[in-house]
Order: C-alpha cells, then structure tokens, then sequence
C-alpha cells in the first residue's frame, strides 16, 4: 500500500470527518432488508427530495445503483440498451451488465467531451433493420462523464435526447455519480436534470465525502421493484443506517463545497501547464477532472503515474492520459505540492 502525500486517484478516497464518524457511532439502525433502518429511510427521503424524485433507495456503490436501473427498464437479453462509447456503463461495468442481466449495448461515439447528440441517440433508436423490431430498452447518459474527464452535459442537450428516446417511448436513465458536480459547475439544479430523465442514481461516495452509498432515484413503483432488485443482487445490507448517518451529511454539506474542488482542479491543471507546456488546456477542466497529457514530459502515463508516486502525488492511467481528481481533503497547499511534483517529473529530476 503506497501512502501518499496528496492523493488524487480519485474522488473516492476521502476519508470520513469527525462530524460523519459521530453520527456513525451514534446512528439509530434496523434491518435495512425489511425497510426497517430508520436513518436509511431519512437518506432515501432526502434524496427524492433533493433529486426531485418520487422515491429513492440506498445501496453499497454506484456499479450497483446503475445495474439496479438499467435492469429496471432492461426487458431482456437479446435487447440494447444505448449509451456513449466511453460510459461507465459501457466500459467498467459492461461485463456486469452482461453477467447481472444479460444487457448489451448499442455505443455512440461521443465528441471529445464525451457527449452524445439527440440525432445521434434518434438514428440509434431506429428499428432494427436485421429484425424490423424495436431492440432498444433504454437509453443511458452520464453527467458529469468520468471518463472524457469530468464534463458536464448541457441541460438542453440532455433535453433534446430525452425527448428523441420519449418519442421512440424508451425511457432514459442517468447516472449521475458526480451529478451534484455537474450542477456546481453549470447552476443547473439536481431537479432540472431529474426532471428530464426516469431514473437517475447519484453517489454519495464520491466528490461529497460520504464513505460509502449510492442512491437510485425515480417514480415510487420503480423504486419499489428496485428494491426487489437491490435484494435479488445481494445488496441487502442490514443496519446500513451507520453509513447512512454519514451519507446524510455528506448530502447536506458536500454539495455546498464542490465550487472549491472546480477551483482546485483549475489551478492545478494551470500549474501543470506552465510545467509541461501543452500538456493540458486548463479551459478543458470543467468540474474536479484533471487530464494531463504525458508526451511532453517524454514518458508513457504509467511511467510517469510511478514518477509521480515516487514524489508523493497519487495519480491513475484513463483514456491514454494521467487522471487527477480534487475532493475535500485536497488543500490548496497539496495542489501547489502536486505542481512542483509534476515540475520535478517534467524536468527529469
Ligand atoms: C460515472 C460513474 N458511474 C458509476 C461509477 C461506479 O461507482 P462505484 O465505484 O461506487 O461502484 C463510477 C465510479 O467511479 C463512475 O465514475
């Protein structure tokens, strides 16, 4: 195990505040499989309101958060569901999907910033001409988009998908495990992209701090079939209020502050910058996403990510680039350490 200096692997290695690790210690619990466990009924009642849904449910981790969804509107193997090429849905979790509920895709390629267009998604919707049948379920969009690096999905764009896939009377899911840093960045509110879609998870785990959680969130009947589902994926996690307890606050608190991990990761994509030259446009950094390019410090991403461990910094390998991330235990301070790391790996020292 590789102790770092500043950590920015990702948004999920944060660790859990005083505040969280009290309301652990002193959270009221039942048997969460029985819909018992008072604090993760507060949870979920908390994320319908704040997503603007009609119900929500807690679950371990957001791969299992999107299974639950996709497989609620997934009608059965031999399907599509659509998606961008470079999704998590697609990518990380696309043998789950298949081994969970026999789902395959239909990929867009998305743009550079990893976005679909509406024609894009209505030419994917067309009949299959193979059996001249509708094979398409469902279609999934991710906002913010991991892997294109942390971009946001413009609210009329998402609109303008959503009302192609409601003409075609296929419904949209949205994983939006950082949408909450999607709406920091673009002023939209959680609701407006909701409001758009049938069923959206969001985590708690990521850039808002909670240790553990995800929420499914939609309409009351689909989230008690999602339940159904939750149990029938072994997700059925007993007194799961103890990390409920934190989940709450990391909903409360963690939105407020996502501003300052935008501002952090602009910095450091400036920093880096004026270190390699032409390595990163600081203008592509639009949440707490840090994609650096590594040809100018004459280097594989691999190699220089083990140069980088080397000076403190922890970093990780996506879409051929370096990857950093800001969350809320990294201070402006450990930003500027990180530029000079990256100084000492560009000048070879
Ligand atoms: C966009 C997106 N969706 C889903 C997930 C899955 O979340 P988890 O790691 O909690 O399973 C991730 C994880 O990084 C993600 O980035």
């Amino acid at each position: 195990m590789t102790a770092y200096r500043v950590d920015l692997r990702s948004d999920t290695v944060t660790k859990p505040s005083e505040a969280m690790r009290h309301a652990m210690a002193a959270a009221e619990v039942g048997d969460d499989w029985y819909g018992d466990d008072p604090t993760v009924n507060r949870l979920q009642e908390r994320a319908a309101e704040v997503t603007g849904m009609e119900a929500a449910l807690y679950v371990p981790t957001g791969t299992m958060a999107n299974q639950i969804g996709l497989r609620l509107h997934f009608r059965g193997s031999g399907h599509f569901v659509v998606a961008e090429a470079d999704a998590h849905v697609t990518s990380t979790e696309v043998m789950t999907s298949a081994a969970f509920s026999g789902i395959a895709y239909k990929t867009i390629p998305g743009d550079v910033r990893g976005q679909m267009t509406a024609e894009q998604v209505a030419r994917a919707l067309e009949p299959d001409v193979l059996y001249d049948v509708e094979v398409v379920d469902l279609v999934a969009v991710e906002n913010t988009h991991g892997h294109a690096g942390g971009t946001v999905t413009d609210l009329d764009v998402l609109r303008a998908i959503c009302g192609v896939a409601r003409g075609a009377g296929v419904p949209v899911h949205l994983d939006g495990a950082r949408i909450f840093n999607a709406s920091a960045a673009s002023g939209v509110d959680v609701v407006e992209y909701g409001a758009e879609v049938d069923t959206l998870m969001f985590c708690v785990s990521k850039g808002l701090g909670a240790p553990i959680g995800s929420l499914v969130c939609g309409p009351s009947g689909a989230i008690r079939e999602a339940r159904r589902v939750k149990i029938l994926f072994g997700g059925a996690w007993r007194q799961a209020g103890i990390m409920a307890a934190a989940g709450l606050i990391a909903l409360e608190e963690g939105p407020k502050r996502l501003h300052e991990d935008h501002a952090r990761a602009r910095r450091l994509a400036e920093g880096v910058a004026e270190a390699v030259p032409g390595a990163i446009d600081p203008a592509t950094v639009e949440t707490n996403m840090v994609f650096v390019d590594t040809e100018g410090v004459g280097m594989g991403q691999v190699e220089t990510i083990v140069r980088l461990r080397e000076e403190g910094v922890g970093a990780t390998p996506e879409a051929g680039k370096v990857r950093m991330v800001t969350h809320l235990d990294v201070s402006d301070e450990d930003v500027e350490f990180a530029i000079a790391a990256w100084r000492r790996v560009a000048a070879g020292r």
